[in-house]
Parts: C-alpha cells; sequence; structure tokens
C-alpha cells in the first residue's frame, strides 16, 4: 500500500500504520479505531481461556443460546435475531438480500455502506448531511428525497463520523413515511451514547427496518468477529440465512457473547468514562480557538480546522511522529482535507492528544 493512503485507511489498520511508520503497533496511541479503552472485558477473557477445548467442535449452528442472550440484553425477540461475523457481515448480508436498485445512503458514512450497494450493482444516491446544520440529519429533508424507486435507505446511529444522532421518534417518523423502503439502522455506537436512541423496539413494529450491531467497538473485542441484526420480517431473516455461511460466528464469539451482555459492572464503567471524558474533551475543544467541534453522542470527535496553513493530513503526519494515531477525515464525502476523527481514549491518553493538538494548531 501506497503511504499516500495511510493516514485514511480503516481505523483498524494498526498493522499497516506499523509497518509503514516503522513504530510497534503496541506503541501507537489508536484514537482511530474508535475502541473502548477499557479493553476486552475480563469476564470475556476468562470465558475464552475456559472454553479453548471447544474449538474442537462446530458451534452451535442456530446460535440459540447466544441469541437468547442478545435478546435479555436488547430487548428484542430471539427469533427476530441473527448472529453475524461482525457488523460487516450482516451489513453486507442485508444489502445483497434487498439488493437495491436505488439506495440512498445518508452520509458522510462509513464506507461500506456504498461499496456494498455499488457491488451488487444498485444506484447510491448519498444524501449528504450539511456542515451549516452541524451534520444533523433534517429528516424533512430526507423524506422529500425519498421517491417510489428508493428499496433502501442507510442510516448510520449516532453516525460515524459525525457523531450526531437521531432519537427514535425521528426514526419512527422515517420508517412511517417510508412504508415501501428497506431502513438499515446501523447502531456500532449506540451503546457509548447517554440518550435512549436505539431503533431496537421498533423493530416490532416494522417489517422495513433492520437494525445492526457489533460488539467490536462498545466490547473491545474487533478480533473476534462478533455482530447481530434484528428484524421482525422473516422472509428477510430467512433470505439473509440462506445467503450466510453456516458457523460465521466462530466458538469463541459464541461463548463471548454469552457472558459480555451479562457484564452490567463493564457496561456501567464503560459508559460512565467515555460520558464523563465526552464532556471533558468537549469543553476544552471549545475553547481552541483553531478547531470548532460538533456536538457528538458516539465515543469519537469529529472536529473542523480552522487554521488556514494547515490540513488534516499534516496534522495527522506530526502526530504519528509522537505515535499518535488519529483519523484523517478528509476522504469522507462531503468532508474536505480540513477533517479530523478521534476517539476517546483513557483520560491520560486523551489529555496527551489534546495537548498535541494543542501545539500543532498554535
Ligand atoms: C459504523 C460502522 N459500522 C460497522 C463497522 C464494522 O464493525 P464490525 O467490526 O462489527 O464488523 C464499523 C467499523 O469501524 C463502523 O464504524
Amino acid at each position: 500500500m501506497e503511504k499516500k493512503n495511510l493516514h485514511v485507511l480503516h481505523g483498524g489498520d494498526l498493522d499497516e500504520i506499523s509497518r509503514i511508520y516503522g513504530i510497534n503497533k503496541n506503541e501507537i496511541l489508536n484514537f482511530s479505531g474508535n475502541v473502548n479503552p477499557l479493553g476486552l472485558p475480563s469476564s470475556v477473557k476468562k470465558a475464552i481461556a475456559e472454553s479453548t477445548d471447544m474449538a474442537a467442535n462446530y458451534p452451535d449452528v442456530s446460535y440459540v443460546a447466544l441469541r437468547e442472550a442478545i435478546a435479555s440484553y436488547t430487548g428484542a425477540d430471539r427469533e427476530h435475531i441473527i448472529a453475524g461475523n461482525g457488523s460487516t457481515e450482516l451489513i453486507s448480508l442485508f444489502i445483497k438480500t434487498v439488493s437495491p436498485k436505488k439506495a440512498v445512503i445518508v452520509s458522510p458514512a462509513y464506507s461500506e455502506y456504498l461499496r456494498e450497494v455499488v457491488s451488487c450493482g444498485g444506484n447510491a444516491e448519498l444524501f449528504p448531511l450539511r456542515e451549516e446544520e452541524a451534520f444533523m440529519l433534517d429528516t424533512d429533508r430526507l423524506k422529500a428525497n425519498i421517491t417510489d424507486d428508493t428499496d433502501l435507505i442507510v442510516i448510520c446511529n449516532p453516525n460515524n463520523p459525525t457523531g450526531t444522532y437521531l432519537t427514535c421518534g425521528q426514526i419512527r417518523d422515517i420508517l412511517t413515511h417510508c412504508k415501501n423502503t428497506y431502513v438499515m439502522i446501523d447502531e456500532t455506537y449506540v451503546e457509548f451514547s447517554d440518550k435512549d436512541i436505539s431503533a431496537i423496539p421498533l423493530t416490532k413494529e416494522f417489517k422495513n427496518l433492520f437494525v445492526v450491531r457489533g460488539t467490536s467497538k462498545f466490547f473491545a473485542c474487533p478480533g473476534l468477529r462478533l455482530g447481530y441484526g434484528v428484524c421482525s420480517s422473516e422472509s428477510i431473516r430467512s433470505d439473509i440465512n440462506e445467503r450466510k455461511d453456516p458457523w460465521s460466528v466462530n466458538i469463541f464469539a459464541e461463548v463471548s457473547g454469552q457472558v459480555m451482555f451479562k457484564d452490567k459492572a463493564f457496561i456501567k464503567n464503560t459508559v460512565e468514562l467515555i460520558s464523563s471524558e465526552r464532556k471533558r474533551i468537549f469543553d476544552e475543544l471549545i475553547q481552541f480557538k483553531n478547531i470548532y467541534v460538533y456536538d457528538t453522542q458516539a465515543n469519537f470527535f469529529l472536529c473542523r480546522i480552522l487554521k488556514d496553513d494547515i490540513t488534516s493530513t499534516q496534522i495527522f503526519e506530526e502526530l504519528i511522529k509522537d505515535k499518535i494515531l488519529i483519523r484523517d477525515a478528509s476522504d469522507f464525502p462531503y468532508l474536505g482535507n480540513r477533517f479530523l476523527r478521534f476517539c476517546i481514549l483513557d483520560k491520560n491518553s486523551n489529555t496527551l492528544l489534546l495537548n498535541s493538538l494543542k501545539k500543532c494548531l498554535k
């Protein structure tokens, strides 16, 4: 991979960054991956350690106990849940199943939605969140853009990379207006929010709704590859299951899922840490005169550099010299070379980043 593309790699591409910049990957402070700084829950470590012999077995192909655990955690019906190899597998399977001729993707957004729609031969229309509206979605404007031939609407809530969010009421409004259009809500970051914004309760009411979630970010386990989708349409679920490889969730992810969702202490500690650091960092950043920070309900911030003589790529290059990795957001649609994204880590690391950013921007 060429060096010029490195600053816009997926947040998880730590290996590639470490190879090119010659930095030991364990020494990188990774503000680009959006992963919970508390690390893998100890309950999950213990469960995996105690289940190594189970690698000699196949997982339960129907994942009954795992789906039961997800149902208790989310309030969804067990029958409505499909377990997958990270949210990525389910995003891909759902889009393949709908096979949209025309999809509307609220953007800037996670790049995989567009890639999937295009790889299915569909037309993707990007619906722009506006900078002048602080990247909050104007649902009336979205509804006015949905036509009879729109097969799918994709929304990430809270959205990556803007951190902005929709309330459950706004999602209901969209679903009510777009009865004949599938709506996929990606809730990869929803558990970091301190607002009650999940669309999972709406799945019981709207058969055109597919909610997808991962565990990689909140439960700090991207290497496990565990995600789940919730949908009350039996035909959608059976089409997805037809396409899905059996046992795509490995046995350690299956075992982990049965303990992580019950780990109330880990969940509480995460929400407390992220809420308090989100407030502290925001309060600090609004004092920076060379940065504009957007309000966020996720575990990351999107910022706009207000200084004319420095780009997001230059800031990326400056920070990586100190082994600090942020996401240069310049490749996202509708953003540009003045946008940065970085996630919330532990308090000391966050302070270090704030100080380094201050230095770059003075
Ligand atoms: C919005 C969003 N959805 C999905 C994913 C993929 O996550 P997973 O590891 O669950 O496949 C990511 C990863 O960065 C993401 O940001």
